[in-house]
This record gives C-alpha cells, sequence and structure tokens, in this order.
C-alpha cells in the first residue's frame, strides 16, 4: 500500500497585497518513482493551480528547481520521494529575491556575480576567425570542465552562513566561478587581478570554511579543493602585496 505524504508548503505572493506568507498542508499518495517534481506537479494540476514553483528540465540539467526539502537546500526534478519521510516541507531558497511561494529569481543573481568577477576570458590577443584552434593541456581543459559543470541552481549559495548575514558575498559558486579563469591559460589576468575582485570579506576572505556548499552541491563540484586553493593563491598574493609593493 502506497504513502499518503502531507507536503508543508511556503505560500507567499509578493505581488498581492492581501498575500501573507504561511505553511499549507497538502496530501497526495505516493506513486511509483515519485519525485518531487512529480508531487509539485500533480499538487498544481489536481489542487491548487496557483501553486508557484520553477522547473524547466527535470534532469538536474537546468538548476532551476532548488528549493529547501526538509531543510537541507537541493533540486526537486533529482529528489525522490521514497528518500523523505511522509512528511516534506517545502521552501523558497533564501538568499535570492522571492517570486511567490517556491519560485525564486536565481538569474539576476548570477548576473551580477558574473558582471562583478568580470567572468569572460581576458586577453590582448586579437580575435582571428581563420586562426586554428589553439590546443590546452587535457589536465587543463578538464579542471576547467569540472568546475564549468555547475547549473546555478543556487543550493550553494543558500546553505552557505555568509551568504545569509552579506548580500554582497560571491559564495561558493561565484568564488568557484573566480577559481575557473584562474586556471584558464588563455586568461592574462594576474593573481594580483583576481584578489582586487576576491582578496576580501566580499570574496575568499569571507568565507568560513565549513562547508555547507560542498555538503548541498547537487553537482557534486569539488568546492572544497577550489576554496582551499582560492584562500592559498590569495593568502600568498596577500604577503606578497603587503611586503613586495609599495
Ligand atoms: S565554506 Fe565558505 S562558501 Fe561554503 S558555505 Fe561555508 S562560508 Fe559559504
Ligand atoms: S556550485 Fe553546485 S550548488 Fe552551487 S550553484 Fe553550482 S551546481 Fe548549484
Ligand atoms: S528541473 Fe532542471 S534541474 Fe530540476
Amino acid at each position: 500500500m502506497s504513502r499518503l505524504l502531507k507536503f508543508n508548503i511556503f505560500r507567499y505572493n509578493p505581488e498581492e497585497s492581501s498575500s501573507r506568507p504561511r505553511m499549507e498542508e497538502f496530501v497526495l499518495e505516493e506513486t511509483d518513482s515519485m519525485t518531487l517534481f512529480i508531487a509539485l506537479n500533480r499538487l498544481r494540476e489536481e489542487q491548487d493551480p496557483a501553486l508557484q514553483f520553477d522547473f524547466c528540465c527535470r534532469a538536474g540539467i537546468c538548476g532551476s528547481c532548488g528549493m529547501v526539502i526538509n531543510g537541507r537546500p537541493g533540486l526537486a526534478c533529482h529528489t525522490k520521494t521514497q528518500d523523505l519521510p511522509g512528511e516534506i516541507t517545502l521552501l523558497p531558497l533564501p538568499v535570492f529575491k522571492l517570486v511567490g511561494d517556491l519560485s525564486v529569481d536565481t538569474g539576476s543573481w548570477f548576473r551580477e556575480m558574473y558582471t562583478r568577477t568580470e567572468s569572460w576570458i581576458h586577453t590582448d590577443k586579437a580575435f582571428d576567425p581563420c586562426a586554428l584552434e589553439e590546443r590546452m593541456e587535457n589536465r587543463d581543459a578538464i579542471a576547467i570542465y569540472e568546475l564549468e559543470r555547475c547549473v546555478e541552481c543556487g543550493c550553494c549559495i543558500s546553505a552557505c552562513g555568509t551568504a545569509r548575514l552579506r548580500d554582497d558575498f560571491l559564495g561558493a559558486a561565484g568564488l568557484t566561478r573566480v577559481g575557473r579563469f584562474l586556471i584558464d591559460p588563455r586568461d592574462q589576468r594576474t593573481n594580483d587581478d583576481h584578489y582586487e575582485i576576491i582578496g576580501n570579506d566580499m570574496g575568499i576572505f569571507g568565507c568560513m570554511g565549513l562547508l555547507a556548499c560542498e555538503d548541498v552541491c547537487p553537482k557534486h563540484l569539488p568546492l572544497q579543493n577550489q576554496l582551499g586553493f582560492l584562500r592559498r593563491k590569495m593568502g600568498i598574493t596577500s604577503l606578497k602585496r603587503l611586503f613586495f609593493k609599495g
């Protein structure tokens, strides 16, 4: 006999002046291999068409279905109800702007982060459309690819104590983005250039190192290694700036 799942879901529509933040209860019969994506769609189709949440790919690729599932940020399409208790509490990801119910605006946060970290290859080489493709060491390509797997779900930011305290903190996703360009041999920026962006409390020195980000990342990015790498790099850069400049 299948379980009856009890859902406690955060409801609030900031666009409606009469709306008040509250929790609402729903009950749904569990089906085989049910994911939270399936459950939420059924709740919207069968019980409340106004329920707001985000989905796109249903396959852990687009990163849009991040939410807090029984106290832990995660992807709803990647979460099977059979791995959860019979009572499931769903909240929107904190830190990001609430669109309504479980839907948040991660896009604006990531766009601003990309602008702040100048998230593109910096080179003074003129672009030649006829030039042969330049080979990159396999080791470098694999290391860059590993960091490019981020799906911008925002789970690491929502789990981060520093990001909850200060809205200008770059978080693991932002810092990892800087690390991705730091190891790219095509990018001509120096450690000093990167220090200007992340050598402060908004960057790597604001990180408390408790690694909630690594715990919740649904794509298992090597966030712990990246944060350690950046802390060492920027620590050495800061000492060099202190002793060998001005
Ligand atoms: S280790 Fe740093 S980036 Fe990760 S959750 Fe903690 S403070 Fe945030
Ligand atoms: S680093 Fe992981 S948790 Fe953070 S946004 Fe990227 S995929 Fe999501
Ligand atoms: S719907 Fe795309 S990651 Fe969940």
